[in-house]
């Protein structure tokens, strides 16, 4: 059976290629490599031992799209392929609306035409918005986000929601993911951010490696026991395997579904940073600034949905994903920029 994947070369996209050809699935990724680097597509061939169908395609392009279900009999298609950098969604917010709300419909049409009515979407945790509070459960209003990035999720979900409405052939599963970080255990793909990281893990370990001076803690004045902020970390390989699980699900079941994939756990910015030292030896110069404008003090999830209906818990600990984090930076101290690997 083939999925396929939009935005397969991204940093979880490549980790649920793994888990998907892990689970037996045949794959094809669909990337445009705004964001990512085709460099992904040879490890994860070293990964999984076999040779990776990808196209150079924007999702945008509905006759490449087309292109691409003539020649692959594609089950069902996993979709990652948007813009995620909630700053830049603020100063340009038409490059968001247009990539990652018009791509999606320029998919959906393309599917429709093949008959192909199943799909899974990666949405986030950022659709429960200000107003709701933790532990966030898939029934909570969605309806407020705190920037362009979020409504493009809010969107998304609506518009799919709407196609199971209009023809209850189409099996759709949402996924709100909580803070993904950690990397596949061979530390050969990961996350890669362009620029300065504006996430923590990734500004973490760029400071380990010595490419930032310190980490700039966002506030130590929130109402939570350290004072720092408080987020869900769920390990990317962890997140991954949900999307198996959700894909298994879209195919046997025509229904729209919603689930979280975290675990269920906070974390503060300054248990993270200690854990990273802690488990990797290594001192993560730090300081406490000003709050970031537009974060929420805490932010974790209900899981039981997933573990319920999809039969899917993280395994993983803080501690895997401080340490697989810390792996991937070291072996690939420039991304993948540099092509081969270093040590
Ligand atoms: C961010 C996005 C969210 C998106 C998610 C995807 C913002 C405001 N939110 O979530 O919409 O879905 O990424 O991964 O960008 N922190 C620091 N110093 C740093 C960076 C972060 O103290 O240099 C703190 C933040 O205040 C927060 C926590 O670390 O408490 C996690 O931040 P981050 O990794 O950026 O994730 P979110 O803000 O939760």
């Amino acid at each position: 059976m083939t999925i396929l994947v939009t935005g397969g070369a991204g940093y979880i996209g490549s980790h649920t290629v793994v888990e998907l050809i892990n689970s037996g699935y045949d794959i094809v990724i669909v990337d445009n490599f705004s964001n990512s680097h085709p460099e992904v597509i040879k490890r994860l061939e070293a990964i999984t031992q076999q040779s990776i169908t990808y196209y150079n395609v924007d999702i945008l392009d509905k006759e490449s799209l087309r292109q691409v279900f003539t020649e692959h009999q594609i089950s069902a298609v996993i979709h990652f392929a948007a813009h995620k950098a909630v700053g830049e969604s603020v100063s340009n917010p038409l490059k968001y609306y247009h990539n990652n709300v018009e791509g999606t419909v320029s998919l959906l049409a393309v599917m429709d035409e093949f008959n192909v009515k199943r799909i899974v979407f990666s949405s986030s945790a950022t659709v429960y918005g200000f107003n709701n509070q933790s532990p966030l459960s898939e029934d909570l209003p969605t309806n407020e986000a705190n920037n362009p990035y979020g409504y493009t999720k809010i969107v998304n979900e609506q518009i799919l929601t709407d196609m199971t409405i209009a023809d209850p052939e189409w099996s759709v599963v949402l996924l709100r993911y909580f803070n993904p970080i950690g990397a596949h255990a061979s530390g050969t793909i990961g996350e890669d951010p362009s620029g300065i990281p504006s996430n923590l893990m990734p500004y973490i370990t760029q400071v380990a490696v010595g490419k930032l001076e310190q980490v700039n803690v966002f506030g130590n004045d929130y109402d939570t026991p350290d004072g720092t902020g408080v987020r869900d970390y769920i390990h990317v390989v962890d997140l991954a395997r949900g999307h198996v699980k959700a894909v298994d699900q879209a195919l046997n079941e025509s229904k729209l579904a919603v689930y979280n994939l975290g675990t269920g756990q906070g974390y503060s910015v300054l248990d993270l940073i200690n854990t990273f030292s802690e488990v990797n030896e290594i001192e993560i110069p730090h300081e406490i600034t000003d709050r970031r404008p537009g974060d929420v003090a805490v932010c974790y999830a209900d899981p039981t949905k997933a573990r319920e209906e999809l039969g899917w818990v993280a395994e993983k600990t803080l501690a895997d994903m401080c340490q697989d984090s810390w792996k991937w930076q070291q072996n690939n101290p420039q991304g993948y920029q540099a092509g081969n690997m270093n040590g």
